[in-house]
């Protein structure tokens, strides 16, 4: 489902195309084509500097967790990598974002266009209110996409998302009566119906119950197959089940007593867990602080 030519709607710059650098920092991703890459991103808010001066690569196919205590920059990195920071004011990058080697931050990127290529699904299931057929419709509807049976286009989305057997038969019904871990993967359901290939969840599960938190986990390793997914979660056990790769965050203080967020390191998940190389991630998987 997902398009081959992912190259954004941009005049066509040197960058394009082009994979991220396989040099030898744990950041990269060996051999695996890197679908987002930062270099070196910083992030403002007015003149607080939130996030600063970070490097990472996102695999394709991969699902990577960003993990780190509260207030570490998590959901603000997550937001640049499809521009949602945009709607956010006094927000401000620094630093390069590439998608598929492009520029996502170049003048010229149609937002709407990597929003959709960059999907995203929040804390709090944030379904329309509408039917669960119109949810899934709206996407593809509002893009003026020609489709020969829209019935297929949300069939398949819910089936893709393991909801199409719970809900076949009230689809005309309200996308709000669904219980929480239901509207969840509705709304990735609704992200996948436009074709996305990256999709970011910012703490996907974070008001979901153990067992609805067990679809979305399952749920996601088997959209790994098809996207590449980005995942923030406070839950470290979770990001043990279902990430290839972790990356753990943290905040600093300055001299002048101003927290600043920062990659601490990222690496294959099960060396984040068992063998990091940096004592603070050590300290904060094994609870110790953050
Ligand atoms: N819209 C905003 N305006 C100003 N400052 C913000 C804004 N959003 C976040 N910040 C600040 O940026 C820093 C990073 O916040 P962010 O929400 O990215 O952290 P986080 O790691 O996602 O935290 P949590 O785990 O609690 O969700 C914090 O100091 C926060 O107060
Ligand atoms: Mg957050």
């Amino acid at each position: 489902m997902t398009e081959s030519t992912p190259d954004l709607p941009v005049s066509v710059s040197a960058a394009s195309g082009a994979i991220a650098d396989s040099d030898e920092s744990n950041n990269t991703d060996g051999a695996n084509e890197s679908v987002i890459t930062t270099r070196d991103l910083s992030v403002f808010y007015g003149s607080y500097q939130a996030v600063r001066n970070v490097d990472m690569d996102f695999g394709k196919n991969r699902i990577t967790a960003m993990i780190g205590p509260s207030g570490c920059g998590k959901s603000t990195v997550l937001r640049c990598f499809n521009r949602m920071n945009d709607l956010i004011a006094g927000a401000r990058v620094e630093g390069t974002i590439t998608y598929h080697g492009q520029d996502v931050y170049a003048d010229d990127v149609d937002t709407i266009e990597v929003r959709r290529r960059v999907g995203m699904v929040f804390q709090k299931p944030n379904p329309f209110p509408k039917s669960i057929y119109d949810n899934i419709a709206y996407g593809p509807r509002v893009n003026g996409w020609k489709v020969d049976s829209m019935d297929d286009v949300v069939e398949e989305a819910l089936t893709r998302a393991a909801l199409w057997d719970e809900v076949k038969d009230k689809l005309k019904e309200s996308a709000l009566a669904l219980s929480g871990g239901q509207q969840q993967r509705l709304c990735i359901a609704r992200c996948i119906a436009v074709q996305p290939d990256v999709i970011l969840m910012d703490e996907p599960c974070a008001s979901l119950d153990p067992i609805a938190t067990s679809k979305i986990e399952d749920l996601m390793r088997e959209l790994a197959g098809d996207y590449t997914i980005i995942i923030v979660t406070h839950n470290m056990q979770q990001a043990a089940r279902v990430s290839d790769r972790t990356a753990f965050f943290t905040a600093d203080v300055d001299d002048h007593g101003v927290r600043h967020g920062r990659l601490v390191e990222m690496d294959k998940t099960k060396t984040i867990f068992t063998n990091p190389s940096d004592p603070r991630t050590e300290g904060y998987i094994s609870g110790r602080f953050g």
